[in-house]
């Protein structure tokens, strides 16, 4: 019997540069390089340095997954890679290297999108994980309920943010709060010594008006800001946590409602802000009262890496999808409607 083809794939649309190797559904390796304290300074990503540090890091990094995965560049079967969204300057130095490895060794090539590889992740070492399902994706640029039939062609979005992703709230507030950058994991860690109830923020878009499935955090961080303003002496974990909850509420609350109104049972929620701490025990907690089942890949995987290129290169190739043209564009605002490039 011949075995499940081993993928490598390659992840560089923000300041991560990752590499991941799996085996079908098997994680091999997963290594990240990251850039972040580079950009810490100036309180965001700068293009031109991850642009940069993508292309010191690259060589390194697919030599040490192939090291842990125990393989040699000969024995890839195909090559995986982030083609969008992403900064471009950042995806095209992923899209050059794996161009190059695809002329080199002569083996197929997969443009993948990045959203769709952050959900593509749960099928890692995961038996359940091609049942329909709804997907809560929530990252630094996006905030969308998805319908999931199959993660290579059957993705309806059913609502996203209309103004700030769920991340980028985090971030913003916690530059507001003088925390680190990334903010996200900052809030995190600060809410766990606050009070979630000391303060009622708005839970917003909940109306009956409202779209039930788009998200809206731009009135949350007007009325975070508004308070410490107000209540300059306000404990800070108390504000971290209280804004955490408002933003965890809601997206726990819009999606398990997705479930429940598509007759679906099983939720997956992916993206860097899956790993936040309060998300995950609020969202097994409701969940698990629903009689859904709930998936959160394990924080490594929740952040950018590389397996998760890795696993939505394996859906491509087991769904039959044509490879990409070797060369291939990178596009730095796809959305979710191109899961791979041709
Ligand atoms: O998916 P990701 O690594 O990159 C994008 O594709 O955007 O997500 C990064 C975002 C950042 O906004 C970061 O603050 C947020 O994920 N994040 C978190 C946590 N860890 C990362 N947000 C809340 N709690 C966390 N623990
Ligand atoms: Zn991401």
């Amino acid at each position: 019997m011949k075995s499940e083809p081993l993928v490598l794939g390659i992840e560089t649309s923000c300041d991560e540069t990752a590499v991941g190797i799996v085996r079908g559904r098997v994680l091999l390796a997963n290594v990240i390089s990251t850039s972040v304290e580079e950009h810490a300074k100036f309180g965001g990503v700068v293009p031109e340095i991850a642009s940069r540090a993508h292309l010191e890091a690259m060589q390194p990094t697919i030599a040490g997954a192939l090291k842990i995965a125990g393989v040699a560049l000969s024995d890839i079967d195909a090559f995986g890679v982030t083609a969008g969204p992403g900064l471009i300057g950042a995806l095209v130095v992923g899209t050059s290297a794996a161009s190059g490895l695809s002329l080199a060794t002569g083996k197929p090539l997969f443009g993948v999108n990045h959203l769709s590889s952050h959900v593509a992740v749960d099928i890692l070492d995961n038996e359940s994980a091609l049942r329909p399902s709804i997907g809560l994706l929530v990252s630094g640029g996006h905030s969308s309920i998805l319908r999931i039939g199959d993660m290579v062609s059957d993705v309806e979005t059913l609502g996203a943010t209309i103004d700030d992703a769920a991340g980028e709230a985090f971030d913003k507030i916690a530059r507001i709060l003088e925390l680190d950058f990334p903010g996200g994991p900052a809030i995190d860690r600060l809410a766990k010594s606050g009070d979630a109830t000391a303060i009622d923020f708005p839970r917003g878009l909940t109306r009956p008006s409202d779209n039930p499935w788009d998200f809206s955090f731009s009135g949350l961080k007007t009325a975070v800001s508004r308070y410490i303003q107000s209540a300059p002496s306000a404990v800070k974990a108390d504000i971290a946590a209280s804004f955490q909850e408002a933003v965890v509420d809601v997206l726990v609350t819009k999606a398990l409602a997705a479930a429940a109104s598509c007759g679906i049972d099983r939720l997956v929620i992916a993206g860097g802000v899956a790993a936040n701490s309060r998300l995950r025990e609020l969202a097994t907690a409701r969940a698990t009262a629903q009689g859904v089942e709930l998936r959160i890949p394990p924080m490594a995987l929740c952040t950018d890496n590389g397996a998760m290129v890795a696993a939505m290169t394996s859906l491509a190739l087991s769904a039959g999808a044509a490879p990409s043209a070797v060369g291939l564009g990178a596009d730095s605002t796809s959305g979710l409607e191109r899961a791979i490039w041709r």
